[in-house]
């Protein structure tokens, strides 16, 4: 089996340099267990530098967002060859955080295509922002799918996808309000049937869907329990390194 993937979304923490050498110096302590997942940290540019030379060999960098043009004259934006002169390897695309500032599926889709073409690999975030009892929260999680994965079609580029669920009302709270297991794995078989229906069973089984949203170490252990996923998009448990260390070690 794949090993699983573990992503760390710093957002826009820590505060300052120095918080972020302390995280970084009491991450590698525990490199050993990472260096046994796919382990990415997704931190604020402005600390690229630094997470790039200290992660060493336990874990790679990623890119909380891209931009879609080319490098050029674009005052105030970060491309894709920059990002990838770090050593970029994952881009978190469409996160939620995102989308509520206007990105719309349509450049998520574009987004998709062109770290593709920059050789990395596209994390792409779905997720409703409400569920309701009729389940009309799946016709909003399939269109969303649908819409941001447009246009793909190769299947070498296929094979390098990695979808986040993230249910918009579960981030950035605490492990109670995180989704219930039962809820997740139908989500995971609904995504996965959409995957489905989009490429063929044998291109889609091969997708890892992580789920994001208030992971913590009291509710790790249930969401990994049958629920079909292969990691973890997570957010303010990142930041604490003993709630990340218990969430790898739940992934081994
Ligand atoms: P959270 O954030 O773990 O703080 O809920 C997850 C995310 O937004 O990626």
């Amino acid at each position: 089996m794949a090993r699983p993937i573990l992503v760390a979304n710093w957002k826009n923490h820590p505060s300052s340099l120095i918080e972020a050498k302390t995280l970084l110096r009491q991450l590698s302590r525990s490199s050993k267990l990472y260096k046994k997942l796919f382990f990415f940290i997704a931190p604020p540019y402005p600390y690229f530098a630094l997470v790039s030379e200290r992660l060493g060999n336990f874990g790679q960098l990623a890119a909380q967002d891209v931009f879609v043009l080319p490098s050029g004259n674009h005052t105030g934006q970060v491309t894709l060859d920059i990002l990838k002169s770090f050593g970029v390897r994952l881009a978190i695309l469409g996160h939620s955080e995102r989308r509520a500032l206007g990105e719309t599926n349509d450049s998520v889709s574009q987004k998709i295509n062109i770290a593709l073409r920059s050789g990395i690999i596209p994390l792409v975030c779905v997720g409703e922002t409400a569920r309701d009892q009729d389940g009309e929260h799946f016709e909003f999680l399939r269109d969303e799918l649908k819409l941001s994965l447009a246009g793909l079609n190769r299947k070498n580029d296929i094979a390098k996808l990695v979808i986040a669920y993230e249910p918009v009302w579960a981030i950035g709270k605490n492990a109670r309000d995180a989704i219930a297991p039962a809820d997740l794995s139908q989500s995971v078989i609904f995504i996965r049937k959409v995957l489905t229906d989009m490429f063929g069973r044998k291109t889609a089984e091969h997708i890892p869907i992580l789920y994001g949203g208030s992971v913590e170490s009291a509710n790790v252990r249930a969401l990994l329990h049958e629920t079909g996923i292969r990691g973890f998009l997570v957010g303010h448990a990142s930041l604490h390194t003993k709630s990340l260390e218990a969430i790898a070690e739940s992934l081994i």
